[in-house]
């Protein structure tokens, strides 16, 4: 079965075509941090406008590429939520409407669904069960998976996702939107060991997380060492980046420990934009080792927002017969574990 996969959730407008015996055909993906950067974050209505205007030659894009034509294709799967409205509304009504045109079935993915399988698009991709940690602009989850549709939410974050704390760290830095790879890159120049920046909510048990606190910390820590009006000297700058992602690492690699002691499984899977840092993947691999588990995560491009993940959930779900009936239905806000199992 070769289904078309469609994203729109946020500011990028991935395309891909996943076929259920062949694997990943092709994908595109079109960023519009070039539309947003001077804001920066993302406007929700330049992020629809924009789609508007990308998504149907990107999709004529992919499927050439693939050297298919567009009768050629069985199923559609576009994401359907969690992400800003209008730009989910883009996705779902050009996905549904030419899955009407070409009579093929059509399913709403779960976007955060789709980070948590993009690894399955590896060449060694993780068997079931394993525990998810979820890292993204929006969401910061660990999920027990037992299954496609099992799942069951372990902890979360109870104010800022780890993506967004990177972010606004950049912001305080002065680094461009969005902030994580800057953060990272900036941080590699640090010093070891002059600061260090409290782990939020290790000390506690459970497996929620907090990152607010770590962001005043840091806002403080700036603002103590500003030279006269402006941001204080490069390397002071790389010092605090430095101690920024060391605390927001530490507390994720603890906090997984944690939930992988708690369920037994030895398999985790990293997905969303924070799984591409290369600090995230060396301390886990590093943690992972030492209590015989093992860590996956999907090739860069597919950590963050992307065609390819919604493609292949979509696929998933619709080589089982599951879709959906013609309405147009988009879910700004959908928890992960009401989903149904495959
Ligand atoms: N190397 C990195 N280190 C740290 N953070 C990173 C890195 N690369 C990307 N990020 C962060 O990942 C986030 C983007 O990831 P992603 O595209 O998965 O999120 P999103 O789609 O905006 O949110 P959600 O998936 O929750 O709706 C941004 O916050 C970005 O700063
Ligand atoms: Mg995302």
């Amino acid at each position: 079965m070769r289904v078309l996969g469609i994203e729109t959730s946020c500011d990028e407008t991935g395309i891909a075509l996943f076929d259920t015996e062949k694997g990943l055909l092709a994908h595109d993906l079109y960023s519009q941090i070039a539309v947003h950067a001077e804001y920066g974050g993302v406007v929700p209505e330049l992020a629809s406008r924009d789609h508007v205007r990308k998504i149907l030659p990107l999709i004529k894009e992919v499927v050439a590429k693939a050297g298919l034509q567009l009768s050629d294709i069985d199923g559609v799967a576009y994401t359907a939520g969690p992400g800003l409205v209008g730009a989910l509304m883009v996705g779902a009504s050009v996905g549904r409407a030419l899955a009407y045109a070409w009579d093929v079935p059509a399913i709403g993915v779960h976007h955060m669904e789709g980070h948590l399988l993009a690894p399955m698009l590896e060449d060694t991709p993780p068997e079931f069960p394993f525990v998810a940690l979820l890292v993204s602009g929006g969401h910061t989850q660990l999920v027990k998976v037992e299954g496609i549709g099992r799942y069951e939410l372990l902890g979360e974050s109870l104010d800022d996702a780890a993506g967004e704390a990177f972010d606004k760290a950049a912001k305080m830095l002065d680094l461009d939107y969005p902030g994580g790879p800057h953060v990272a890159r900036l941080a590699e120049q640090g010093t070891v060991g002059r600061f260090t920046f409290p782990r939020p909510m290790i000390d506690r048990p459970g497996l929620d997380f907090s990152f607010s606190g770590l962001k005043t910390y840091t806002l403080n820590t700036v603002a103590e060492h500003k030279d006269g009006d402006g941001l204080p000297d490069d390397q002071t700058c790389a010092d605090i980046a430095r101690a920024f992602e060391e605390a927001v690492v530490s507390t994720l690699v603890i906090k997984c420990r944690r939930a992988l002691e708690a369920t037994g499984f030895k398999r985790l899977v990293i997905a969303g934009g924070v799984s591409a840092n290369k600090r995230l993947r060396a301390e886990l691999e590093t943690a992972l080792q030492k209590i015989g588990a093992q860590v996956f995560y999907a090739r860069h491009e597919f950590c963050t927002d992307n065609g390819a993940m919604i493609a292949y959930a979509g696929a998933q779900r619709l080589a089982a017969g599951q879709n959906e009936g013609l309405a147009i239905n988009v879910r700004p806000r959908w928890p992960l574990d009401t989903l149904p199992p495959l």
